[in-house]
């Protein structure tokens, strides 16, 4: 029998990365396409569901021919990716108007809405979260009030990954981490929620029915196998968001296990193997459904790995991130009075402030270029240790997998280890999403019987980074001027 392989799809939002994974778990062959984002307002987000299409198709097509001139078959396709994002299809199927995406920050009236008048405690009773301007549910309220004509054509309401899955199979499903994000969903009891249903004004038959990550929804069609080059019968499951897909990847599935992303986004991901009714932290936490059929807490920063690609990208005008961060001496790690302030899209953790604005402070004349780079890689860092400490009020954590762009860079890794004063690890296989949503596949196909067993059996450390007690001490003294930034400066963009 031909060797079996498992496509994993990372549906991210500067790119899709797809990896094709052979059933020893090693990463045969990868590809990746990139797509715009456009930036409509200062704060809005959005991206075509056919440029989604068009990127995954090609890159699909990409690997099945790698799979052939191995002597072998495609046997399953599994699909992660950013969440929250609203899709809106029409009866025939057809995207209504783009994708508005989870750092889109326009729908602050909305959430002021839903948290004060209908109430956060409403919302943490019936979904264990509150309302983000990200999440899909006030993006859709905001869609009824700005486009009612739009409303009124919706048919289907999906998450970018569920997307896809229509796009391979014609069937609407999604699974229970990627639902949780929606505000729609009851997190507890895995099902959607029919109050927060008709709040919102939607009947259940509008949105994709949930199933597990790992569970089958179908076979890719015909005329797509024949057009990408698959062999028939090639099965595809639900998938996950990207965080829970990454966790997946990361082997971050046991209670309390912690991975941190520095992807787009930036965020910290802890395992639960219970559920948190009536959420964490007031909701500070998302409170959300894994992919193995339990629960997480996931604090997310909007931009993370961003902020350095818009620094290095758009105002230096280089793609060498590396020589950038060549120039930065030990010496100056933790030491000087350059911060950034990394809210660059508005921030979701831990301030919920979508007017927030990013910042450089305490430049003087001999600021250089590389204090200017460290800061941008020390901001991050910061806000990601404002998140891991409200999460360990939840419960200690000890070490961290670090996955996602940022992570490429070895410099920043020791950075975070010093910052969150733990150790942080990088798993074998970097792309995390992708490879997680490929042993999602593989258990679908029956490789695995469970998810934590796959996760286990593939997710491997390939290096480590252990804080140094000065390095960590002086950025402890850092993270203590950090904290006092935001609430001096946040006055300026109320
Ligand atoms: C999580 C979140 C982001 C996106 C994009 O709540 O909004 O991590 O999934 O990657």
């Amino acid at each position: 029998m031909a060797n079996k392989f498992y496509i994993g799809i990372d549906l991210g939002t500067s790119a899709c990365k797809l990896l094709l994974v052979g059933a020893d778990g090693e990463a045969a062959a990868s590809a990746v396409r990139e797509y715009p984002v456009s930036f409509p307002e200062n704060g809005w987000s959005e991206q075509r569901p056919e440029d989604w299409k068009a990127a995954v198709f090609d890159g699909i097509a990409e690997l099945a021919a790698a799979a052939k001139r191995r002597g072998g078959k495609v046997a399953s396709i599994g699909v992660g990716g950013q969440m929250h994002g609203l899709v809106m299809l029409d009866g025939a199927g057809d995207v209504i108007r783009p994708a508005i995406l989870w750092n889109d920050g326009r729908s602050a009236r909305e959430c002021e809405y839903l948290n004060h008048e209908v109430g956060s405690d409403f919302l943490l009773s019936h979904t264990a979260n509150i309302a983000f301007t990200g999440f899909t549910a006030p993006k859709l309220l905001w869609v009824r009030e700005h486009e009612p004509e739009n409303f009124a054509r919706a048919k289907k309401i999906l998450l970018p990954k569920d997307y896809i899955v229509y796009a391979l199979t014609g069937g609407f499903f999604t699974d229970a981490s990627d639902a949780s994000g929606t505000l729609w969903y009851d997190v507890e009891r895995r099902r959607w929620s029919p109050e927060m249903l008709s709040l919102c004004g939607i009947d259940e038959g509008m949105l994709p029915r949930v199933c597990e990550s790992s569970d089958v929804v179908g076979e890719v069609s015909a005329s797509v196998a024949d057009a990408l080059g698959l062999p028939r019968g090639v099965l595809v499951v639900a998938g996950a968001g990207d965080n829970a897909a990454a966790a997946v990847g990361t082997g971050t599935v046991g209670d309390g296990a912690c991975s941190i992303s520095l992807g787009t986004s930036g965020t910290v991901f802890v395992a639960r193997d219970k559920p948190s009714p009536g959420g964490v932290a007031g909701g500070v936490l998302h409170s959300f459904a894994h992919a193995n059929g339990r629960w997480h807490l996931l604090g997310c920063m909007l931009s993370a790995a961003s902020c350095n690609k818009w620094w290095c990208e758009t105002v230096l005008g280089t793609r060498d991130f590396a020589s950038e961060q060549a120039g930065i001496s030990d010496g100056m790690l933790g030491c000087g009075d350059v911060f950034f302030l990394p809210y660059l899209m508005g921030e979701r953790a831990p301030h919920n402030d979508p007017l927030a604005r990013g910042a450089f402070l305490g430049l003087g004349m001999g600021t250089t270029r590389a204090e200017l780079v460290l800061a941008v890689l020390e901001g991050v860092a910061f806000s990601l240790r404002e998140i891991t400490d409200i999460a360990r009020r939840q419960g200690d954590i000890t070490r961290a997998a670090l996955c996602g762009g940022g992570a490429k860079s070895p410099l920043w890794c020791r950075i975070m280890a010093n910052v969150l004063g733990i150790e942080v690890f990088r798993p074998e296989k970097e792309e995390g999403p992708a490879y997680g949503a490929a042993i999602l596949a593989a258990v679908g196909a029956g490789e695995f019987a469970t998810v934590d067993e796959g996760a286990n059996a593939f997710a491997s450390v390939k290096d480590v980074f252990t804080p140094s007690p000065d390095l960590a001490s002086r950025y402890a003294e850092k993270y203590a001027r950090f904290l006092t930034l935001y609430p001096t400066v946040k006055g300026l963009w109320m």
